[in-house]
């Protein structure tokens, strides 16, 4: 760092704490240069003593000032690597050399106000953390202040320089049915980047980076996690400056001229959540988790109780008729359901997947007297009723599209993909969101949804708006649906769901109270699936269903007490037909929601801890409440094990000064066995033995801390 350009000729600091993490910055005339992101400092540490973090020898052969990792690194100050804001007037004046404005500091904010001079923009970074949770939150916006249109062709949410150490870089991958598939890679030579250019968040690429010392563990090890709050196109890249320091980006993918800001407008870059956990990737969950908790959900989805439900799609998919629907109510209820949820398949033309989306109003051939015979069964048997929506969507064999063939998104002209036979409309065009606004609000108070589905089942192709890229416009208006929705119907809760998890992402989130992370309910291919989503999402928003004895997707045989068991964890629901069900899997099914229901409560508010085992087909789930006195633990065994008898399983989370009843839960029939009492320092470090158990089968286990004085 050249000291000579300081304004005052010494470094200041600006500095933000949470419970567990400190962010340094180090205020130059530039931008801000990001000196430490790691464990909470001690207050007693003075500026004194971080201010020499900034003096690095030039690298030899380079430009004399040496390079900065700053919150946007610049090509015009020497950076070597992916700048962070590129912009430009008409193809010119594209080098930028921000100069600082003004930093105000808060107790827990920092507000940091920068001026390109030549190109005559502004751009402001905001960074709030959240004490609690330990997560950082990053506004960063760029504002037209000159006379021309400007082009921004990127403006990253957040760059954070990263630990020297921190070479194990985790991005998640995914498909249909297979999404959140977790990669580990090693940062060598050359950078790592990951774009998703589909529209939606995507089954591709989930929208984070996991960074780390070391190969991610849960229990132990330095990590931290950066994730954009965004379900458009987004680019993510891992590299390292010149002089060898790692660092991370990630911002909104725009398409060439997507962003063209008139004399004072200003575009935001989706909102980047930031986090650090000096003890492994446990402590990365519990900062998002409550995170998700105290700050992303909307106030009244909050602590909502979950209710059990029973979801069509896979009981019946399109093929509906009131007989057969009010039938399923009956059953749902039987089986102990709370709410019951219409999916896909209830509305004018929609047999298939051909035909029918954006007809939303009840198949009169299916249910000829609407849909108010099935609502009242519902209400009658003490459920909520729910429904899937599509909103967003249309195919082309729709009454909708033919009599507004322009509402579709896309450029005259052209011929584009379909994608499960639909198109997008194009929610930028106020007469169109005008539309869909008064539809599904009176869809809402007319059927008293208590719930519903929302679904987004293609990706953007053609998104183009008066013949330019339209992504980011299409993203907002499908927010700012969502939102207006949301705030009109506070006692309608939201499932944010695309194709499952193509839109599981903390923007949607907060416009929902639930995710649905995947079509697929087969155990074996969703407990990993399930542990890299919770990652990022607590218990209660994730949607977990049980399906089929022969899954719908896989075509594999699971038994009902591993479908329950993988379920349980999450916000059960059930999606089969129970006639289907034989005799002991109903009763186990019934069992198991019993167990939920009673459970429920302190699992959706508790701490979770995945487990490191040495066998890596054992996926560990253990939920304890936060004073430390309960837990439920489920640990799945999705292969075989290479040794006869499986390790101990470390128990980490629970309290070592305590001794635990232990329960052993047979998942046949959810009875309780008791076994031997066990400290909670033995059951932490040397572990619990488990069962032998067959591959796809899982073992539970509730543990009660002893009272005092009971032997
Ligand atoms: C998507 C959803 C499914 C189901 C179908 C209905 O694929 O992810 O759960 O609702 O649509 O068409």
């Amino acid at each position: 760092m050249n000291e000579n350009a300081l304004p005052s000729g010494e470094l200041r600091i600006a500095r933000l704490d949470g419970r567990r993490s400190t962010l340094v910055l180090l205020l130059t005339a530039g931008v801000p240069e990001i000196a430490y992101f790691g464990a909470r400092l001690p207050n007693t540490v003075a500026a004194s003593d971080l201010t020499g973090l900034g003096r690095r020898d030039a690298v030899p052969g380079a430009l004399d000032s040496g390079e900065s990792l700053t919150l946007l690194p610049e090509t015009g100050t020497g950076f070597s690597a992916h700048s962070g804001i590129i912009a430009h007037r008409d193809g010119k004046t594209f080098i930028s050399q921000l100069q600082l404005q003004s930093v105000e500091q808060g107790r827990d904010s920092l507000e940091i106000r920068l001026h390109e001079a030549l190109t005559d923009y502004e751009v402001q970074v905001r960074i709030l953390v959240d004490r609690e949770s330990d997560v950082f939150e990053w506004h960063t916006s760029i504002c037209n202040t000159g006379e021309s249109p400007l082009t921004v062709v990127w403006l990253c949410s957040v760059s954070l320089a990263l630990p020297p150490s921190f070479e194990y870089i985790s991005l998640f991958d995914g498909r249909w049915a297979k999404e959140f598939q977790w990669r580990v890679q090693q940062l060598r030579t050359g950078s790592l980047r990951k774009e998703n250019r589909l529209g939606r968040t995507s089954h591709n690429s989930f929208p984070a980076i996991v960074a780390g010392e070391d190969w991610p563990r849960w229990t132990r090890g330095a990590v931290c996690a950066m994730q954009l709050g965004w379900s458009g196109n987004h680019r993510l890249l891992i590299d390292r400056s010149r002089d060898g320091r790692p660092f991370a980006q990630m911002g909104e993918l725009l398409h060439p001229g997507e962003m063209v800001l008139d004399p004072g407008e200003r575009y935001m870059a989706p909102i980047a959540y930031v986090s650090h956990s000096s003890r492994g990737l446990n402590g990365l969950m519990h900062s998002q988790h409550r995170f998700v908790r105290r700050s992303l959900l909307r106030e009244n989805w909050r602590s909502l109780q979950r209710p059990v439900h029973f979801n069509t799609w896979e009981a019946c998919y399109f093929d509906q008729s009131e007989a057969r629907v009010l039938d399923l109510v009956e059953q749902a209820a039987g089986l102990g359901a709370e709410r019951f949820v219409l999916d896909d398949g209830w509305f004018r033309g929609r047999n298939d997947e051909t035909a029918g989306l954006g007809d939303w109003q009840p198949c009169p051939v299916k249910y000829p007297r609407g849909l108010e015979p099935i609502i009242d069964a519902v209400e009658a048997a003490d459920m909520q009723f729910g429904l899937w929506i599509e909103p967003e969507m249309a195919n082309v064999d729709s009454d909708l599209a033919r009599a507004h063939p322009d509402w579709l998104l896309g450029e005259p002209g052209r011929v584009q993909p379909t994608g499960r036979n639909q198109y997008v409309l194009n929610l930028a065009d106020p007469e169109v969101y005008e539309y869909l606004l008064s539809t599904f609000g009176n869809l809402i108070e007319r059927y008293r949804l208590r719930y519903v589905k929302w679904d987004m089942n293609r990706d953007l192709t053609h998104a183009a708006i008066d013949s330019r890229p339209g992504y980011h416009q299409t993203t907002f208006a499908a927010y700012q649906l969502l939102r207006t929705i949301a705030d009109r119907f506070p006692n309608t809760e939201i499932e944010i769901c695309a194709s499952g998890g193509a839109r599981a992402d903390y923007g949607a989130l907060r416009f929902g109270s639930r995710v649905w992370p995947s079509d697929v309910h087969d155990p074996t291919t969703r407990q990993p699936l399930q542990r890299s989503f919770g990652l990022f999402f607590p218990p209660e928003v994730m949607g977990a269903h049980v399906g089929s004895r022969r899954d719908e997707i896989t075509g594999r045989t699971q038994t009902m007490a591993f479908r329950t068991a993988s379920a349980l964890l999450g916000h059960f629901g059930v999606e089969v037909n129970p006639a289907n069900l034989d005799a002991g899997e109903r009763a186990t099914l019934e069992r198991a929601i019993a167990f939920y229901k009673q459970h429920r409560d302190w699992i959706h508010d508790g701490d979770t801890y995945f487990l490191d085992h040495p066998e890596p087909c054992v996926i560990a789930r253990l939920v304890v409440t936060p004073d430390r006195k309960r837990a439920l633990l489920v640990a799945a065994q999705i292969d075989d094990c290479a040794f006869a008898v499986p390790p101990p399983l470390r128990l980490a989370g629970l309290d070592s000064a305590l001794c635990y009843e232990i329960l052993r839960i047979d998942p046949e029939d959810y009875s309780s066995t008791a076994e031997q009492a066990v400290h909670g320092a033995v059951l932490q470090n040397i572990g619990l033995q488990l069962p032998l158990m067959k591959p796809n089968s899982a073992s539970l286990f509730l543990l009660h801390a002893r009272e005092e004085g009971s032997d």
